[in-house]
Parts: C-alpha cells; sequence; structure tokens
C-alpha cells in the first residue's frame, strides 16, 4: 500500500466539494488515513510550494492559497501517488480529461480545487509537511 498527500484549495473548502470529492476519491479506492483542516500563512504557502521559486504564477499562487482553509488529507490504496494525479487530472480543468475531480469541480487553472503529490518523495515530504506522517497504526 501506498500513501500520498491530497490538498482541498480554497476553491474546493469555500465552494462546499469537500464531501463530494471525497466521496469520488473514496468510490475510486482510496482510503482516508488522515485529515485536517488548517489556514496557511504566505510563509507556509511559499515553502510547500517552493519548487515553482522563479515560476511567473508563484506569487498568485501564494496569495490564492493562503486566502483561506485548506483541507490536507492523507490518501492510501495500491500504487496511490499514480492513480490520485490520474484522477486529479490536468492542471488546467479545461484540458483536463472527463470523469477528473478537476474537470468536474475546477474552475480555472490557478483555482483547479485540488493539489495532490507528484511522486512518491514528494508524497513523503508533503505528507510530513502537514505533519500527518503516519506512525504505525495512526
Ligand atoms: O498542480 P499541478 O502539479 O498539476 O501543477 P504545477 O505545475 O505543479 O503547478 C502548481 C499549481 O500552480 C497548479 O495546480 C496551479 O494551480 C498553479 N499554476 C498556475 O496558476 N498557473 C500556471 N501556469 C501553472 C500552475
Ligand atoms: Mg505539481
Amino acid at each position: 500500500m501506498q500513501q500520498t498527500l491530497l490538498m482541498l484549495k480554497p476553491d474546493a473548502v469555500e465552494g462546499k466539494r469537500i464531501g463530494r470529492i471525497l466521496a469520488r476519491l473514496e468510490e475510486a479506492g482510496f482510503l482516508i488515513r488522515r485529515l485536517k483542516m488548517v489556514r496557511l500563512n504566505p510563509q507556509e504557502a511559499q515553502a510547500f510550494y517552493r519548487v515553482h521559486e522563479g515560476k511567473p504564477f508563484l506569487d498568485k499562487l501564494v496569495a490564492y492559497m493562503s486566502s483561506g482553509p485548506i483541507c490536507a488529507v492523507v490518501l492510501e490504496r495500491d500504487d496511490a501517488v499514480a492513480e490520485l494525479r490520474r484522477v486529479v487530472g490536468a492542471t488546467d480543468p479545461a484540458e483536463a480529461a472527463e470523469g477528473t475531480l478537476r474537470k468536474d469541480f475546477g474552475l480555472d487553472k490557478g483555482h483547479n480545487a485540488v493539489h495532490a503529490s507528484d511522486a512518491l518523495e514528494t508524497a513523503r515530504e508533503e505528507i510530513a509537511f502537514f505533519g500527518l506522517t503516519l506512525a504505525r497504526e495512526a
């Protein structure tokens, strides 16, 4: 079994889409192992997205991700990292495949409902970032 990190972005929380998104993930075979709602401050959002340092969209992304509460969720299933990226869909909801979360719940590229870890090592780091690393039995 593998774990990965999902984040419900401020547009999903504000738009009351938490329940529907989590239901879709449970239906897709993921087990919710940990869950936390927090509001990131700009420094924390910047640290979370430090891989994008220097990118033109970073400042807006940081401002947006610290504009309201988010939900951090540890999801588990076989091949969880790749499966979650598949279910989440392309970054731009307009380009996301039918049936993906971003297609169905995203508003635009900057407000695309969810974040998903992009690799196993990133998942470990992002789960730790939120203090959600699982002990043997959490
Ligand atoms: O989230 P994902 O891994 O699909 O995309 P990313 O390239 O790692 O970018 C992180 C986030 O920055 C995206 O989810 C978008 O919300 C935002 N972004 C943006 O606003 N404009 C771009 N041109 C690229 C990304
Ligand atoms: Mg990414």
